[in-house]
């Protein structure tokens, strides 16, 4: 039977990446985090310290950033910013207080969604990021809007960082998912938003399980119509 585009939307920490993750383990499909691209552009501009507000600079930037995906030993996908992997570095608080804002500029968006296109050439994969529905693959078969309540979403976001050695306060990751949410609802260029045809799934009281289950049971079903038709 042939494969879809899964285009997975919505705010940060309600489980996205992991949903699109387990789901395309399970049915043979690639996974391509956009979320860490944008990540990884904000190390870049961290770390050779950037000026957001000039436009040279920033052209400058990109132009010198090459993102790849590799999967490690134990298949686990890994982000690759001009060859080191920075899996771990762009999971961290004091990036995530600046993706928002970096991933908001134009020129930063053109780029990796040209990227995104070209990564997403075969058909059989799932996306997930802010904008893969609207504007990354406006054509993918099915489209998922994740949301969840941000209290919820704090607190699994502690315990993934939990497990990676940083012991943050909840306080402090509930400010930033929601300023994140102002900045990426609000911004000029595309802003989070559900897609019209977007199917809308709140995680706020499922497990990751049923969120992975319910993925699987949507994409079966465009597959079967679609193979019908
Ligand atoms: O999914 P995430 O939390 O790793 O994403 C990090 C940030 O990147 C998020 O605050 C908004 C931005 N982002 C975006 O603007 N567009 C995407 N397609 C993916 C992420």
């Amino acid at each position: 039977m042939s494969k879809i585009i899964i285009a997975i939307d919505g705010y940060s920490s309600c489980g996205k990446s992991t949903t699109a993750k387990k789901a395309a383990a399970s049915m043979g499909y690639s996974y391509i985090d956009t979320g860490a691209m944008y990540r990884a552009v904000t190390l870049y501009f961290i770390q050779n310290h950037v000026s957001l507000s000039n436009s040279k600079e920033v052209e400058t930037a990109l132009n010198n950033i090459t993102i790849e995906f590799r999967i490690n030993a134990v298949g686990q996908n890994q982000t690759y910013l001009n060859g080191l992997n920075v899996e771990d570095e762009i999971r961290k608080l004091y990036v995530a207080d600046k993706v928002s804002e970096v991933s908001a500029i134009a020129a930063v968006r053109h780029a990796m969604v040209d990227q995104q296109r070209k990564m997403g050439k075969k058909k059989g994969f799932v996306m997930d990021g802010r904008d893969i529905g609207t504007v990354v693959f406006p054509d993918a078969e099915l489209k998922i809007f994740m949301t969840a309540d941000p209290f919820i979403r704090a607190h699994r976001r502690q315990i993934e960082l939990m497990t990676k050695g940083e012991v943050l306060d909840l306080e402090d990751i509930l400010e930033n998912i929601k300023k994140r949410d102002v900045i990426d609802t609000t911004r000029t260029e595309s802003p989070l938003k559900k897609a019209e045809d977007a199917v809308v799934i709140d995680t706020t009281f499922m497990t990751l399980d049923e969120q992975v289950d319910q993925v699987i049971l949507m994409a079966d079903m465009v597959v079967l119509k679609k193979w019908k038709a």
